[in-house]
């Protein structure tokens, strides 16, 4: 595995979010691509190279594992732009979809030509790159209980799959041959668990939370999902999956925004800032004029909060031997207040929130870095005994 590079990457439905290496190169892209009929007009080169690569990728991907296979998608940003995007339906299985492999391969491909992974050996001819890795990824615990996660794995492992750019600045012509050396696929509630009780050496860092019940609500862009840790291990039987996320939501304020007060908000995450930041939140500026928005964010999001928390309160008591439940993922951090304020005037669980959202989003990326790099350490431990058993024994 010398030439192997460590990707850890979560495939959340509104974003990929990964971690690569030694931790030191991490990737964050909108989960939206949009197919390519055909090929785009090539602009000028100069005008090109001022654009940001992540901006503008755009890429034929050829795999055995996909579908579709020699497509050309772009991806993220770009793909934005375009009429015909498409976001994941809340009801598709993340391991069945093309769009989340094409996703994978990019975010892997976008890693190897800005890092060279190839050493110069291995970079046969000019544009292509030969990139090796040993990845760490999850699927929803709906999926793996349904066993998805093996046949997901071994069409990863099983050949050689090639991402080509092609009207991308700097990166054009260049083709990336990913190979995988070994793949893990962990279920995500419990990857939460484990970047909640371990630090990056799998040290537990939490005693009082490892042998106790505890829940994990992920509130993501399009879905929720709460998981059931006992005996540290996830309950299957117990987890629930809900299509209900923050998006809608978000597009739902952004449009009352646009009706009441003629504002035209770019994306969603303006609507995030809006309401999350420390300076001026819940307001907006109307031809000049600092504007509260409040009455339009609190209702949109309190309807939602209280959906989330009936969710809640039914898991519980299904579970009502529960210690804590954490709230993790994009929309937790969105709707922490309201979440917390109905949990005051009603039940008063045992609930907990992250100070900053960006654990709370980049929770599941961080958790499979953590197990694929233990998995490693683990087994080249294992071969070094394996080494020193046949040296000693000649
Ligand atoms: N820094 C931030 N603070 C608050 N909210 C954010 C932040 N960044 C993104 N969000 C919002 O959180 C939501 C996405 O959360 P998250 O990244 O956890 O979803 P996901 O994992 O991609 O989706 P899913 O869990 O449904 O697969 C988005 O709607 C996004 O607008
Ligand atoms: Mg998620």
């Amino acid at each position: 595995m010398t030439n192997s590079r460590i990707a850890a990457v979560d495939v959340g439905n509104d974003s990929l979010k990964a971690n690569f290496g030694k931790m030191e190169s991490e990737l964050y892209i909108p989960n939206v691509i949009a197919r390519d009929v055909e090929d785009r007009p090539v602009i000028g080169i100069e005008e090109l190279d001022e654009k940001d690569p992540i901006d503008n990728i755009h890429i034929r991907v050829h795999s055995p594992a996909l579908k579709e296979n020699n497509a050309i998608y772009r991806v993220g940003n770009l793909a934005t732009k375009a009429h015909n995007s498409t976001e994941l339906d809340p009801g598709s299985g993340k391991s069945e979809e093309d769009q989340t492999l094409v996703m994978l391969f990019a975010s892997l491909a976008l890693d190897a030509v800005s890092n060279e992974v190839g050493t110069k050996s291995n970079k046969n001819k000019q544009n292509m790159i030969d990139a090796n890795y040993t990845l760490g990824t999850g699927l929803p615990l709906r999926e793996v209980k349904e066993g998805k996660d093996v046949g997901y794995r071994s069409q990863l492992l099983g050949s050689v799959h090639q991402v080509e750019f092609l009207v991308t600045p700097r990166y054009q012509g260049k083709k990336v041959n990913i190979k995988f050396d070994e793949v893990k696929v962990y279920p995500e509630g419990f990857a939460a668990f484990i970047n909640l009780v371990m630090d990056n050496d799998l040290n537990i860092i939490n005693k009082d939370l490892i042998d106790r019940q505890i829940l994990i609500q992920d509130i993501g862009g399009l879905s929720t999902d709460i998981a059931v840790i006992r005996n540290r291990n996830v309950d299957d039987d117990k987890a629930q999956g809900f299509n209900l996320g923050v998006a809608e939501s978000l597009e739902a304020i952004r449009e009352e925004i646009y009706t009441k007060h003629g504002v035209e908000l770019d994306s969603r995450r303006d609507v995030v800032d809006i309401i999350t930041r420390n300076n001026d939140r819940h307001h907006i500026m109307v031809k000049g004029s600092r504007t509260s928005v409040h009455d339009i964010t609190d209702r949109i999001l309190l309807e939602l909060a209280k959906k989330q928390y009936r969710h809640l309160r039914n898991v519980w008591q299904r579970n009502s031997q529960s210690e804590i439940c954490y709230f993790v993922g994009g929309g937790s951090a969105v709707l922490k207040d309201y979440l917390k304020s109905l949990n005051n005037n009603l039940d008063g669980f045992n609930i907990e929130f992250f100070e900053d959202s960006g654990e709370s989003i980049w929770m599941m990326a961080n958790a499979y870095y953590k197990l694929i790099s233990d998995f490693i350490a683990k087994s080249e431990k294992a071969e070094k005994k394996e080494e020193q058993k046949v040296s000693s024994s000649k």
